[in-house]
């Protein structure tokens, strides 16, 4: 079945790291390894400033009935400082599809690329879970006497039972079917209402899963020892804004931004599975736009790369999947590095050489078979 796939750049480097993970899903497409159909949107910072809307109506039904996944790079851009149209459209896209897992996991793809330069950097291999929904990113809030020396700001964090239910039900299930440890993180000790809830919950699961080794942690304790001790780890769960920041430090665990991918889905599928829209996914670069190193050909085109690998996993292809992922670990053990890994390749070059990679690895493979 032909995956259809929304393509958003976004804005900053979203764009050229987007666009080098096309061009790979290109290669494996056309190596047969895989079959998909993608399809450009101009959404982000210059489309918001030339229409003054982040996307229409009728874009975000296209995209929710007519496509099953999205691949977006990143928004934020310097001409919309406060952000508005990143968080109406990546935000928006996140809740607006129910997409209430976000999956962002953390492997070593080459063992020097880790800050732990001992035995810890070898055992990394954790799978972080984001409640991607609700929690600080609610929205709800208000600011009283603005300027004054009186001024309040409050911002309203949510939990529900159903989101917070059906997030650690997952979790669990997942540490149960990969045989791995499961922890959640919360800060019940200092917030009680929100976080406490997801104690109970946790609570109240865990007895369903009486195989799992699983933990409820306060925050603090566990970005700890998720440095002093992270192979004790395998699922880690957390509210959203705990989620984005301790992926963000999953991240500079095996070697920062250029390399992290994720996957905000939903479980259940698109429409041919439980019901809800077509569109079940959207797969990103953990990392942002890079303001810094914009438009320079600099930005590690791997993580976007790396998402479209989850991309191909999740949707049907597997084996092209581990295609593409062993593709990065070879260029970074032959040293095809961009400057963020210490190397001098542009993100075009080291697309370059993942595409001829790819389709050569697919030519030696046809030939071996067709040798045997
Ligand atoms: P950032 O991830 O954009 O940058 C942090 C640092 O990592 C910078 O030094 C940058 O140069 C580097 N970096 C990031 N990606 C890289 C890559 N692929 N290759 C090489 N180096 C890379 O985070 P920030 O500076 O906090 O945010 C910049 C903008 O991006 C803001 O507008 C922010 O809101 C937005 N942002 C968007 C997303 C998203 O769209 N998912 C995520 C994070 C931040
Ligand atoms: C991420 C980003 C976003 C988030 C921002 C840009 C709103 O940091 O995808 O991790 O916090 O979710
Ligand atoms: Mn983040």
């Amino acid at each position: 079945m032909t995956i259809r796939v929304a393509v958003i750049g976004g804005d900053g480097i979203g764009p050229g790291v987007t666009e080098q993970a096309c061009r790979v899903l290109e290669a494996v497409r056309g190596a047969g390894l895989a079959d998909l159909e993608m399809t450009r949107f101009p959404h982000g910072a210059d489309h918001y400033l030339a229409t003054g809307e982040t996307m229409s109506d009728e874009t975000f039904a296209r995209l929710r009935d007519d496509f099953d996944c999205i691949l977006f790079g990143s928004v934020g851009d310097p001409r919309v400082p406060k952000g508005e149209h990143a968080r109406d459209l990546l935000l928006g896209l996140r809740t607006r599809l129910d997409l209430y897992v976000n999956w962002r996991p953390v492997r070593l793809r080459a063992a020097d690329l880790s800050p732990l330069k001992d035995a810890r950097a070898a055992d990394l291999h954790m799978e972080i879970l984001r409640e991607n929904t609700e929690g600080l990113y609610s929205g709800a809030g208000r600011v009283e006497g603005a300027g004054t020396p009186r001024e309040v700001a409050y911002s309203t964090g949510v939990a529900t039972r159903h989101a917070v239910e059906r997030i650690t039900r997952f979790a669990f299930q997942w540490a149960e079917r990969e045989e791995r440890p499961m922890a959640v993180a919360d800060k019940a000790n200092a917030v009680p209402h929100m976080w406490g809830l997801w104690r109970r919950v946790f609570g109240e699961l865990q007895p369903d899963f009486p195989g799992v080794a699983s933990e409820a942690m306060h925050i603090d304790a566990l970005v700890m020892e998720m440095v002093r001790s992270p192979a004790r780890f395998g699922i880690v769960l957390a509210s959203n804004l705990l989620g984005d920041i301790i992926s963000d430090l999953g991240t500079g665990l095996v070697g920062g931004p250029g390399v992290a991918p994720s996957a905000n889905f939903r479980p259940e599928g698109g429409a041919a599975g439980a019901g809800g829209p077509r569109c079940s996914a959207l797969y990103e670069p953990v990392h942002g736009t890079a303001p810094d190193i914009a438009g320079q050909g600099k930005a590690n085109p791997m993580a976007a790369v790396l998402s479209g690998a989850l991309l191909l996993r999740r949707h049907g292809f597997g084996g092209a999947a581990q295609v593409v992922e062993t593709s990065v670990e070879e260029a970074l053990a032959g040293g095809v590095r961009t400057p963020d890994l210490g190397g001098s390749s542009t993100t075009q070059e080291t697309g370059d050489w993942l595409c001829r990679r790819i389709s050569n690895h697919t030519a030696t493979h046809i030939a071996t078979r067709g040798a045997s």
